[in-house]
C-alpha cells in the first residue's frame, strides 16, 4: 500500500485503465484517487465503477494529490501543466504517460524543481498486461523511482530505462500491440481459408498466441529455441517458416519497430519544439 493521494488528469483509456490497477493492487483507496476530465457525465461513469473523487478542474484534482498523473494527449500537456501550476509544488510529483514530451520540457514548464517522470505504457496495461518503460527527470528521487515503478507494475511488467530509449519503446511495445493484432487476425483468416468456422479459427489464433508468449516468458527459453523445438524435420511448421521467411516477416517486423522510432523521435521533436 503506498497509501498516496493520486490525480488522474485525464481519465480516458489509459487513465482508467491506471485507476483500475491502482485499486486492484491496493497501492491506495478509491477515496484517495481524483479523476479530472473534460465531460462530467464520463467521469460520473468512473465514479460509478471505481468510486473515487472526480472533477472537471484539474487544479482541483492536482492540489490534494501526491502524485499527479498525466493521461492527456501530448497536445494538451501544455495547457494542463499550466492550469495546475499554482497548485503544484515540489513534494508532489509529476508522472507523464503522454508519448513524445520529455521531461526536460516539462520540467521547464512547471518549474520549482518538481519531479517528472516520463512513462511509455501500452494498451495491454487495460488487461493488467502492459509493457511499461519509464524513465527518470532530474529532480526525482529514489524514493519517487520506488513509487513509479509500483504504479506500473499494478497494471504489467516494468522497465527503467534512459529517456533516449523511450522512442525505441514507443515503436517495440507502445506501437507493438497493433502489430501483433495484424498477426492474429491474419491467422484466423488463414484459418479461414483452409474451411475452419471463423469462431473456432479465432478462438486458436489468439491461443496460440497468448501461449506462446506465455511459453517464452515463463521458459525463458530464446523464441529462436522453442521454434526449433516445434519444427518437425520434413515436417509442415517447417514448410510454413520457409514461406514466411521468403515473404520477409522478420525483416518486416524489424523495419516496423524501426520506422516507428523514427516516426516517434519525429513527433517528440515538434512536440518540444
Ligand atoms: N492508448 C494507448 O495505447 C497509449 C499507449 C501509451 C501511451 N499513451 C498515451 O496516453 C495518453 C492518453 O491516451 P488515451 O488512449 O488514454 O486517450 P483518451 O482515451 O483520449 O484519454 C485522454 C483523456 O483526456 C481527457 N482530456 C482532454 N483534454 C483534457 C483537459 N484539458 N483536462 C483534463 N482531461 C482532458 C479526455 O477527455 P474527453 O474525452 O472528454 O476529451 C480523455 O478522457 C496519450 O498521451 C497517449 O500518448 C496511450
Amino acid at each position: 500500500m503506498l497509501n498516496k493521494t493520486i490525480a488522474i488528469i485525464g481519465a480516458g483509456n489509459m487513465g482508467s485503465s491506471l485507476i483500475r490497477g491502482i485499486l486492484n493492487a491496493k497501492l491506495t483507496s478509491a477515496n484517495k484517487i481524483y479523476a479530472s476530465g473534460t465531460r462530467i457525465e464520463k467521469l460520473e461513469t468512473l465514479k460509478k465503477e471505481f468510486g473515487v473523487n472526480i472533477t472537471v478542474d484539474n487544479k482541483e484534482a492536482a492540489k490534494h494529490a501526491d502524485i499527479v498523473i498525466l493521461c492527456v494527449k501530448a497536445y494538451v500537456i501544455r495547457k494542463v501543466l499550466e492550469e495546475m501550476h499554482e497548485v503544484l509544488h515540489k513534494d508532489q510529483f509529476i508522472i507523464s504517460i503522454a508519448a513524445g514530451v520529455t521531461t526536460d520540457s516539462m520540467e521547464k514548464i512547471v518549474g520549482k524543481n518538481i519531479p517528472v517522470v516520463r512513462s511509455m505504457p501500452n494498451i495491454a496495461s487495460t488487461v493488467g498486461l502492459g509493457a511499461t518503460a519509464i524513465a527518470f527527470g532530474k529532480h526525482v528521487h529514489e524514493q519517487q523511482h520506488d513509487i513509479a515503478v509500483k504504479i506500473f507494475e499494478a497494471v504489467g511488467e516494468v522497465v527503467v530505462v534512459g529517456e533516449q530509449h523511450l522512442d525505441a519503446v514507443t515503436g517495440l511495445s507502445g506501437s507493438g500491440p497493433a502489430y501483433i493484432y495484424m498477426v492474429i487476425e491474419a491467422m484466423i483468416d488463414g484459418g479461414v481459408k483452409m474451411g475452419l468456422p471463423r469462431d473456432i479459427s479465432t478462438k486458436l489464433a489468439i491461443q496460440t498466441v497468448l501461449g506462446s508468449a506465455t511459453l517464452v516468458k515463463v521458459s525463458n527459453v530464446h523464441p529462436a529455441i522453442l521454434r526449433d523445438q516445434v519444427t518437425t524435420p520434413g515436417g509442415t511448421t517447417i514448410n510454413a517458416i520457409h514461406e514466411l521467411e521468403s515473404h520477409g516477416l522478420r525483416s518486416m517486423l524489424i523495419d516496423a519497430v524501426a520506422t516507428a522510432t523514427i516516426r516517434s523521435r519525429e513527433l517528440s521533436e515538434l512536440i518540444n519544439k
